[in-house]
């Protein structure tokens, strides 16, 4: 059976406790949309605030340490975000690959963390402007993926329950530029055949793959009618319920087809 559409808000470094009315207004929506399956990663200061109040959303992480715990100043374990109400964490966003000069073999670190300590995942992958000018995205994407893949356990079934997959090319997010239908949709394709190849076809057809890079509600429409796209990861416009859940509305529709 296919999975709902999945709509993930990712707050990034936005939000103090006067957003939680947003939180909650978007939670209310989301239990008049559940042919949309809604989720918000706020900044790690409002997940338990979040996770307190929210009947149908779920909250994640934007990032977390591989290590369980430690002298890690600084540092949020996937058990802690756990332990304050969190349900998964984004892994590998370009914000982070950028900023914090994250590597593939850390991202995998971090997803067999999360998935151990019992979070869903949604591993990022996108590539720059440059990469996709010079003709190598799909190279460059396809490599990032597999490097960052988590191993956590020998059964593929154990990991694709937990795994969601976002493509985010750099160049559209935050910018108002967003890929072309048809290279989302290329992507997409090169995106589901590496996860079969990973996991067989069985289990490799059941990973959604979300789209994200200036998402917006009149955009989402399109987008989210694409082949292979199972939702959208959202930066700005997840910021207010209004736009937020415009486009969880136009993942529905697409949904009826
Ligand atoms: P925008 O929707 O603001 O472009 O951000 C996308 C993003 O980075 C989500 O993770």
């Amino acid at each position: 059976m296919p999975l709902r559409p999945y709509i993930v808000g990712n707050w990034k470094m936005h939000g103090t406790r006067a957003m939680l009315s947003e939180a909650r207004a978007i939670d209310r929506a989301a239990q008049r949309h559940m042919k949309v399956e809604v989720a918000i990663a706020p900044p790690y200061t409002l997940i338990h605030p979040v996770h307190r109040e929210a009947e149908q959303i779920a909250v994640g992480a934007q990032d977390c340490h591989h290590e369980e715990g430690g002298a890690h100043t600084g540092d949020i374990s996937a058990a802690m975000i756990a332990d304050a109400g969190g349900k998964f964490v984004i892994l590998g966003h370009s914000e982070r690959r950028q900023n914090h000069k994250e590597a593939d073999a850390q991202i995998k670190l971090k997803a067999d963390a999360a998935l151990t300590a019992g979070l869903r995942v949604i591993l990022c992958c996108g590539e720059s402007e440059k990469t996709r000018d010079d003709g190598n995205a799909v190279a460059h994407v396809k490599k990032q993926l597999k490097a960052s893949l988590p191993q956590f356990s020998d059964n593929p079934e154990d990991v694709v329950e937990k795994l969601t997959v976002a493509y985010e090319p750099i160049w559209a997010i935050g910018t108002g530029k967003t890929a072309t239908i048809d290279d989302i949709g290329d992507m997409h394709a090169e995106i589901r055949a590496l996860l079969i190849k990973v996991y067989g076809e069985e289990h490799g057809s059941e990973v959604r793959i979300l789209y994200g890079g200036s998402v917006k509600p009149e955009n989402a429409g399109e987008i989210l009618s694409t082949p292979e796209v199972g939702g959208a990861l959202v930066g700005g416009a997840s910021l207010t319920a209004d736009s937020f859940m415009g486009i969880a509305l136009a993942a529905g529709e697409s949904e009826e087809g």
